[in-house]
């Protein structure tokens, strides 16, 4: 695993990060934390602006980003340049966006699935490879938007 990985969290979700940091800890994989570092109210978007920044910049191969429900995390990201964020909480949607998508983060949601199966969803997702092939037109498609939808507004 030779992938640069970022993860974040909001305050619903810290319990839930910090068990996925333990986890990636456990098997000698390397992030940083970008915060939040405490169970502090915060606004999740202030968050996945951070952690979707620096993927931007390179400095970082992928993300993982949880809020409560996982949700609020994915449609901020979504809005990050050169983000694709995939909402996950089964292990073969977590497989199969980077299979096909490319996803370069994963969003979950501390309120709605355990953190045995967080880690489980992680676990698969950065260690999952883009298939590319006929799916890279499609991920090209996807990242065209971009800048398609803002000349048309
Ligand atoms: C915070 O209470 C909660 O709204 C947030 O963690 C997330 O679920 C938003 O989508």
């Amino acid at each position: 695993m030779n992938k640069k990985l970022a993860i974040a969290s909001d305050h619903a979700a810290l319990d839930l990060k910090k068990e996925l940091m333990k986890h990636l800890d456990d098997q000698g994989i390397e992030y940083v934390d970008y915060g939040t570092y405490t169970s502090d109210s915060c606004n999740y978007p202030d968050y996945a602006e951070k952690l979707c920044t620096e993927i931007y910049k390179g400095t970082h191969d992928m993300g993982i980003l949880v809020c409560g429900t996982g949700i609020g995390m994915s449609m901020a990201a979504n809005k990050c340049k050169g983000i694709r964020a995939a909402l996950c909480s089964d292990t073969f949607s977590a497989r199969f966006t980077r299979l096909r998508n490319d996803a370069n983060v994963l969003c979950m949601g501390a309120r709605t699935i355990g953190a045995g199966l967080a880690c489980d969803i992680m676990d698969i997702f950065i260690k999952t490879e883009f298939e590319g092939g006929r799916h890279k037109t499609r991920v090209d498609m996807i990242m065209a938007l971009e800048d398609k939808l803002s000349k048309n507004s």
